[in-house]
């Protein structure tokens, strides 16, 4: 009898009232669908092609030549534009470089380092603790190169981005070909709104690989994907090292458990 109390006590609770409001909600999303898909569709970014990266997967790793790579495309191209605040140059030791490399690095660079004397901002030469900051002065500096817009700061891009490092490398090599260098308005279909106000960074040969390898548009986009991977996320290959450790010390114990018990009951068998 119980079942059939609890229908009709449902019944009596789902009056007419909310099944009416429920069809004018749904004839309302169908009425409007079309049109806010319309709306949408011209905004949305186009979806980014899945690149095969070292990174990715449970157990991938960075694939350390690539980040270092990729270390010279953002010193040599991003770096006139974006920061990495978050990134000291003593931070670099973890993309394989020894310290005396890292203090080559950061002398080589040209930091801010405030009012002088004669309150004239000055620029010295970069030390192994100091930050990979943004080149401007500050905001508005920025904004007045940039036609209005700020560089993002490209510590953690990979990890905020939506659509993260494929979508990075997609807007990188997503310019058409002769797209030209002037203005703040350039057209990229992996970039909302189909428009962004960064010129297209990378050309053929712009930068030089030590290890000789090819300097592609699409091979330095790759490396600097890379990079910023691993700046985003640079203790991740030691998680996962750590992580399948652990699974295979937890096996292990299991193991032993089966065994164990087996050996604790074995007597109650007999
Ligand atoms: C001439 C200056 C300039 C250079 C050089 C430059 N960028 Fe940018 N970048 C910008 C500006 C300006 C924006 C903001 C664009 C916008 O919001 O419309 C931007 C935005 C971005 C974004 C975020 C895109 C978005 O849709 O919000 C990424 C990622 C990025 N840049 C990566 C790079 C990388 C990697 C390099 C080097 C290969 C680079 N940039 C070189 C000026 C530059």
């Amino acid at each position: 009898m119980a079942p059939s109390i609890t229908r009709q006590k449902n019944h009596a609770r789902s009056g007419r009232r909310p099944v009416r409001a429920a069809w004018i909600a749904c004839a309302l999303a169908v009425a409007t669908a079309p049109t806010a898909r319309a709306a949408d569709d011209t905004l949305k970014p186009r979806h980014a092609p899945a690149q095969a990266w070292s990174f990715n997967g449970a157990l991938g790793q960075f694939d350390l030549a690539s980040v270092q790579r990729g270390y010279a495309v953002f010193a040599g191209v991003c770096a006139s534009c974006h920061g990495l605040a978050q990134v000291h140059f003593s931070d670099l030791t973890g993309m394989g470089l020894k310290a005396e490399d890292v203090l080559a690095l950061a002398a080589a660079w040209q930091v801010p380092d405030g009012p002088n004397a004669q309150g004239q901002l000055q620029r010295r030469n970069g030390r192994p603790d100091d930050a990979l900051a943004s080149p401007y002065w500050g905001p508005a500096a920025a904004k007045a190169a940039n036609g209005g817009v700020v560089p993002p700061d490209l510590s953690r891009i990979v990890t905020v981005y939506p659509g993260g490092a494929d979508r990075i490398y997609a807007l990188l090599t997503g310019y058409a070909p002769g797209t030209p260098q002037t203005g703040h308005d350039f057209a990229n279909p992996y970039a909302i709104g189909h428009s962004t106000a960064m010129p297209p960074p990378l050309h053929d040969g712009a930068v030089h690989y030590a290890d000789g390898t090819q300097p592609t548009v699409q091979q330095q986009a790759r490396d600097v994907t890379t990079f910023l991977a691993w700046v985003s996320a640079p203790h991740q290959d030691m998680r996962r090292r750590v992580g399948v450790g652990a699974a295979l010390y937890l096996c292990f114990l299991a193991l032993l458990f089966v065994i164990l018990k087996r050996r604790i009951w074995s007597d109650v068998r007999k």
